[in-house]
């Protein structure tokens, strides 16, 4: 059984990958939507053409990343796409955050991050797509969002090593780095208006545009996927040395 697995699936851009991959998977028999709201995924699945699996999960909680690893075992599909989109943000100063908020933000943008694509990699063959939601706060360190910028910048920084390693197995990985996206994750986490910048309220992106330019790149099989000028600008002034370096590194 061949099927695609999207992580963050009841809402934003997670859920937006549901939608417009619907069109466009080829021989997929199955969508994997993952999240902790069974009943939002639930209600996304009944607009999919393909047939999809509502699959309810906290990816902060290690029991139950486990059950998910027996689901996998049992089921022996194979993985055609996976895209780690769930994530959280907080933009708060440093000491004004709690050790939970600072710590479940780690669990879910890192560790849960990391750990979905261990499990998944067996289960993926050549040709097989991996979409791994990074931000454009990676590139640049961001205060009063240092936690969930540094998170980023490590799933930019895994993605980009990962794809040197699994060339010789022919699966890509694409780090999507937008800069702001209209979806929940503005008002969740930013606790008043104040704190979001004109700057960002300018640039602030369509989700379905940041999404189909994701899946554009994907299928190019593109290292990174940036929408807009102003992003791809930071990105070019940040990373272009970096990108050499990568050009000539041989693992
Ligand atoms: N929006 C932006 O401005 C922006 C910019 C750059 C990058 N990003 C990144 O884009 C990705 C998608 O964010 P979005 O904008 O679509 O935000 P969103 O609408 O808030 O979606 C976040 C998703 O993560 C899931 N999630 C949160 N905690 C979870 C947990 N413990 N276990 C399982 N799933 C969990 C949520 O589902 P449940 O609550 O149902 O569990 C939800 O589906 C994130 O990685 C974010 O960092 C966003």
């Amino acid at each position: 059984m061949n099927i695609a697995i999207i992580t963050g699936a009841s809402s934003g851009m997670g859920r937006e990958f549901a939608l417009q991959l619907d069109s466009c998977l080829g021989k997929t028999d199955e969508i994997w939507l993952l999240a902790r709201r069974k009943e939002s995924m639930e209600e996304l699945s009944s607009l999919l053409r393909t047939k999809a699996r509502a699959i309810s999960i906290d990816l902060t909680k290690d029991t139950e990343l486990n059950q998910f690893e027996e689901i996998l075992a049992i089921q022996n599909p194979r993985i055609t796409v996976l895209v780690n989109c769930a994530g959280v943000g907080s933009h708060k100063i440093f000491t004004g955050q709690s050790r939970e908020e600072i710590e479940s933000m780690i669990q879910l943008n890192i560790v849960a991050l990391t750990r979905m694509t261990m499990l998944c990699l067996p289960y993926m063959r050549k040709g097989s797509k991996m979409i791994q939601f990074s931000s454009g706060a990676a590139f640049v360190p961001q205060a009063a969002f240092a936690v969930y910028a540094a998170s980023k910048a490590y799933v930019y920084s895994l993605s980009r090593a990962l794809e040197q390693e699994l060339k010789g197995r022919g699966i890509t990985i694409t780090a999507v780095c937008p800069g702001p996206v209209n979806t929940p994750f503005i008002s969740n986490a930013y606790e008043d208006s104040s704190g979001f910048s004109p700057l960002k309220k300018i640039t602030i992106a369509k989700t379905s545009c940041v999404v189909k330019k994701a899946i554009d790149d994907c299928k190019r099989g593109k290292s990174v996927s940036l929408c807009g000028f102003p992003i791809k600008l930071l990105y070019l002034s940040t990373q272009s040395v970096q990108n050499l370096i990568l050009r000539f590194w041989k693992p």
